[in-house]
């Protein structure tokens, strides 16, 4: 190798129970980030950390507290459903096959209805948790995510299930989302050709919300209401009753050791006051390094483990929904910056796709490289895992390599087309497995880091005003596409409207 750049000096790791955090590729030696932790970190940064943690700090904009971290327990979850066991009960019933439909057949197609925060989080945890399923179910069950407005995934979902053994999560924090509303309302009109109103409610509904009004109001009995507390952010709710999916895949027990995994990292995010030494602190403060010095505007997450595909999509919308403000939570108007732009991909496919942009292209990028370093992948042949494990091996070695080019580049000064220019400072992430406990860590360690940078830009970090007015608009251009309202908006969507 002929580095353009220089290599880094040291190995710089952040180590915690669970999770660490390789910062050797981001330009910064430990003593400039405790430096710019002592610019940046405000004076009581670990007053906040513990607000936080009791479930005291506060959103003012929204007149609540935030309360995502006192659902680090299972108890706590079950007692936030009404102080009922209704959580580990339902999940109970279901994964034993003892949940009946109206017709007495057994339950085995799960489909989870929600949007956001109801659907990103569990879909993540369920898909990337599955191997950890509990095998004490002695049934089994699909589960489906259906989040689209425009009914795209019902079309998919609604023809490999069947009406008598299928279960419908209805999983909406305000139980208001049109997106979750209107697919439920396709669902009603699909089940009425074989069961009744009444008997879907009775035996195939599930609600999760913290809306229990709306959840009476729309049929469903009390036994099958599952709430949490308002204070829990829709996006911070996979740790919440809005996790059922993952619970019903792996089991309440699994279920509970992710939420073990997340309090460990809580634990580490406010006892450890060196910011060096603060996995979640550390990587909110590197964050803003290069967001403010570098102006960089934007992160890729690049999980190299297939099992967390889904974490991209999950972080856009954990980040960019808490930091892409524009006022301070006193509503003052910003002048600088706040959260970058989130993107991403399944690491080893990126390389196949996008990765030549980053090496070669013109723009700058940040990335954090996730990687697991061992697979235990039970359940198959010694054969099998052994070939496992090797496709593992293969896996790191290609993110060790990409995020090695990524800050060293490659000299080539007469052939320009094998140049790469490098310079791109990355964050990796690793755990030595992942199980529920790592990626709870994980999670919690991303929360926690949102939390951080939103304290030092002085926004609130736990309301989204901005995704408001795109929703009315949207309400005014439906009228007048059904013909309510004849109203008139713009040469462009008019003539749309017109065509429809
Ligand atoms: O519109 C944004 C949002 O409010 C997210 O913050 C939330 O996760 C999503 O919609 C879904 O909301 P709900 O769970 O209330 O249906």
């Amino acid at each position: 190798m002929a580095p353009r750049n220089n290599p880094p000096k040291t190995a710089l790791t952040i180590e915690s129970e669970l999770l660490n955090l390789d910062y050797s590729f981001q330009g910064l030696t430990a003593e400039e980030l405790q430096a710019y932790a002592e610019k940046k970190l405000p004076k009581n940064f670990k007053q906040l950390k513990q607000q936080l943690a009791k479930g005291e700090y506060k959103n003012k904009t929204e007149g609540r507290t935030v309360s995502h971290m006192l659902n680090r327990s299972i108890h706590n979850v079950v007692k936030a459903g009404n102080g009922k066991n209704r959580f580990t009960e339902i999940v109970r019933t279901l994964r034993s096959g003892k949940w009946l439909g109206a017709t007495g057949k057994p339950i085995q197609n799960v489909v989870n209805i929600g949007v956001g925060g109801s659907d990103l989080g569990p879909m993540m945890g369920s898909f990337a948790l599955k191997e950890f399923a509990d095998d004490n179910s002695l049934h089994h069950l699909n589960t489906h995510f259906v989040s689209s407005m425009d009914g795209g995934q019902l079309y998919a979902v609604l023809p490999i299930i069947d009406p008598e053994t299928t279960l419908f999560i209805i999983a909406s924090k305000s139980f208001g989302t049109i997106d979750t509303l209107a697919n439920v309302n396709t669902v009603k009109e699909w089940i009425k050709p074989h069961l009744t109103e009444q008997q879907w409610l009775q035996h195939h509904v599930i609600g999760v919300s913290a809306n229990n009004q709306a959840m009476t109001d729309f049929g469903i009995p009390p036994a099958q209401q599952i709430s949490f507390a308002d204070s829990v952010g829709g996006r911070f709710s996979l740790w919440s009753a809005i996790g059922l999916p993952i619970a019903l895949t792996v089991g309440s027990n699994q279920f509970s050791k992710m939420l073990d995994g997340a309090k460990a990292m809580d634990d580490h995010f406010v006892q450890t006051d060196d910011p060096t030494q603060n996995i979640p602190t550390a990587l909110a403060l590197l964050g803003l390094y290069n967001r403010e010095e570098r102006q960089i505007n934007n992160v890729a997450i690049l999980p190299y483990d297939g099992r967390l595909r889904y974490l991209p999509s999950y972080m856009q919308q954990l980040d960019m929904e808490s930091n892409g403000k524009q006022a301070t939570h006193d509503n003052q108007p910003l002048k600088t910056p706040t959260g970058p732009i989130i993107w991403g991909g399944f690491g080893p496919n990126g390389q196949h796709a996008f990765f030549q942009h980053l090496h070669q292209g013109w723009d700058k990028f940040t990335a954090d490289f996730i990687a697991v370093l061992h697979r235990q992948a039970p359940g198959f042949t010694t054969e099998v895992q052994t070939a496992l494990r090797e496709q593992q091996r293969l896996a790191v070695s290609n993110c060790l390599a990409h995020r090695k080019l990524m800050w060293e580049g490659f000299q080539s000064p007469n052939d320009p087309r094998n140049e790469y220019i490098g310079h791109h400072p990355t964050n990796l992430l690793y755990v030595d497995e992942l199980t529920p406990h790592s990626f709870g860590a994980l999670i919690a360690a991303y929360e926690h880091k949102v939390f951080t940078q939103g304290v030092i830009w002085g926004i609130n970090s736990f309301d989204q005003p901005g995704v408001e007015k795109g929703k009315h608009c949207a309400v005014d251009i439906l009228k007048t596409i059904d013909g309510h309202e004849t109203q008139s908006f713009d040469p462009s969507t008019d003539a749309i409207i017109k065509r429809m």
